[in-house]
């Protein structure tokens, strides 16, 4: 599969799928318009019949249309011009990829790109419209015997600028978001690779393979050995109970010069959460597998990094262990030491995320960071205050707060700020150790923000809870979202435009 760029009259294509945008007053988008004209008025009189009325999300096919040198027509419903919006703009292109996969078109001219979306110029509308082709078009096939019937054919999808000086940042956006569709890609695939085969050493083993493939990445792997010798005993106290090593794992994207302070993320790893001697009911607990989701988009935000080339420094830490009942597993009561010398009773230890994360939040202090983002599927409870629509953010800087809530506006990878207020940090006291690692029933989402806060005190610091958004657990779409890899890509460039200048050449 190709993603490509096409200038001029959208009727004079040679393709085998137009795909053009009408609203529901008539209004045609300018590429209709010229397959209209060039039709001798054929879209119009489509109307007139009022089979397609341009509602949102609508679709008419149309074959072999007068005057075009395309197979097909796409007609794209746009809904009301008058309310147009970023949303409504994307789930009309989700329409469009549903149906295109139905179809056996496989060179395709997406004419998308100039509906007129108030407050989004051309070079959003391309990014949108890759990003949810890409998606679109995404299938987690590597585990099925043989390669399924009907696997979409398509070949080419070019994306229409209306003309030379379009065409530049049509081909701009198209080529970014190409990057940011595999980094999105890796991070599906991570996730939804089950507990058996993505393990600890797994991941370990990407990471190499990560910095094999991109130049600018190196990594190394630090072992349960060495994390003893760092003092990590709140991490250990989650991997000892399973047969698989855990690994702390560290890519590092030079992207800037020597001297620039990172941008670090951290994300969650746990590649199959039992909940340990806590052990959590049986139905449902197959999700579990996506407990590395956080883990998964720092993955792909590495390689969508890489890919664009941000002249930035990146460094990516992912916490990575299997959660698991054995003789050897921790029990409820322990008490551990991290590495920052807190020390910790572990009341339930299916709170085992912030166990692992917390060690590596310190960890991280010795980059001197610029900012650290942790992303993880940490609680039920974050998926009962916010749902399956936004990730639930937590800061303790605002500005850092507002990057990251405008990267989720930005790419429609929303994020909602959550409190960290200190009166919430009295459900963590412990009667014999420094905290405990659960807070009670209320405020879940937010007493575990409270702990990881503890460890975080040294550098502007957010952290990420994506239980509802890292995944669909069961359901016709069930599988990883890729969230909130876009996110953070956009948070990441945004930082590099920011950032002084001093580009890197180019590499990889
Ligand atoms: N991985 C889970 C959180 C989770 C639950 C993510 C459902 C995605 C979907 C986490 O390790 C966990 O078990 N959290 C407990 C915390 C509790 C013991 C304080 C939870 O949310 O129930
Ligand atoms: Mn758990
Ligand atoms: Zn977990």
């Amino acid at each position: 599969m190709k993603y490509g760029t096409r200038m001029g009259n959208a009727a004079k294509a040679r393709n085998q799928c137009s795909i053009v945008g009408i609203f529901d007053n008539g209004q045609l988008t300018p590429s209709a318009k010229q397959i209209d004209e060039e039709s001798k008025g054929y879209l119009r009189k489509i109307l007139k019949r009022g089979d397609f009325k341009g509602k949102a999300n609508q679709i008419m096919v149309l074959h072999d249309v007068p005057g075009t040198t395309a197979t097909r027509v796409m007609l794209v419903g746009l809904g009301n011009p008058e309310t147009m919006d970023a949303a409504r703009f994307a789930t009309a292109a989700k329409a469009a990829i549903g149906r295109l996969k139905t179809l056996s078109a496989k060179t395709i001219l997406c004419c998308l790109t100039d509906v007129d979306v108030p407050g989004r110029d051309v070079a959003w509308r391309t990014t949108r419209l890759v990003e949810i082709f890409g998606g679109g078009l995404y299938r987690f096939t590597e585990f099925k015997g043989k390669p399924p019937e009907n696997g979409n054919e398509i070949e080419v999808i070019d994306f229409h600028a209306a003309d030379k000086a379009e065409q530049e940042l049509v081909d701009a956006a198209v080529s970014s978001t190409v990057a940011l569709v595999t980094g999105i890609t890796v991070a599906k695939d991570l996730g939804n690779t089950p507990g058996n085969v993505c393990t600890p050493t797994f991941l370990a083993d990407k990471a190499k393979e990560i910095a094999s493939t991109y130049r600018s990445i190196t990594t190394k792997v630090i072992e349960e050995k060495e994390m003893e010798k760092l003092g990590m005993g709140a991490f250990l106290s989650v991997s000892r109970g399973s047969l698989q090593p855990g690994k702390l794992i560290v890519m590092t994207h030079k992207g800037g010069k020597a001297k620039d302070a990172p941008h670090v993320l951290v994300g969650k790893g746990i590649t199959f959460d039992t909940g340990g001697i806590s052990l959590k009911p049986g139905a449902g607990m197959h999700e579990m597998i996506y407990d590395m989701c956080g883990a998964a988009s720092v993955f792909g935000a590495m390689v969508a990094v890489a890919g664009q080339n941000l002249p930035i420094n990146v460094i990516g830490v992912v916490a990575a262990a299997e959660n698991m009942p054995s003789g050897d597993a921790s029990r409820p009561g322990d008490i551990v030491k991290t590495m920052s010398g807190q020390t910790v009773e572990i009341l339930n230890t299916d709170a085992e995320g912030r166990l692992v994360l917390c060690d590596a939040l310190t960890y991280v202090d010795k980059f001197n960071p610029s900012t650290v983002v942790d992303i993880a599927t940490l609680t039920g409870a974050c998926i009962i205050a916010l749902g399956a629509h936004a990730t639930a953010l937590y800061a303790n800087d605002d500005a850092l707060a507002s990057a990251l809530l405008n990267a989720g506006e930005e790419t429609l990878d929303r994020a909602w700020r959550m409190p960290l207020w200190e009166d919430y940090q009295a459900q963590l006291n412990s009667a014999f150790a420094d905290m405990a690692n659960i807070g009670g029933r209320e405020a879940g989402s937010i007493t575990a923000a409270c702990f990881l806060a503890r460890y975080a005190k040294k550098y502007r610091w957010a952290h990420l809870d994506v239980a509802g958004t890292a995944f669909k657990g069961s359901g016709p779409t069930k599988g990883s979202t890729g969230r909130p890899v876009s996110l953070l890509v956009q948070y990441l460039k945004d930082q590099a435009s920011n950032a002084p200048k001093g580009r890197n050449s180019a590499k990889a």
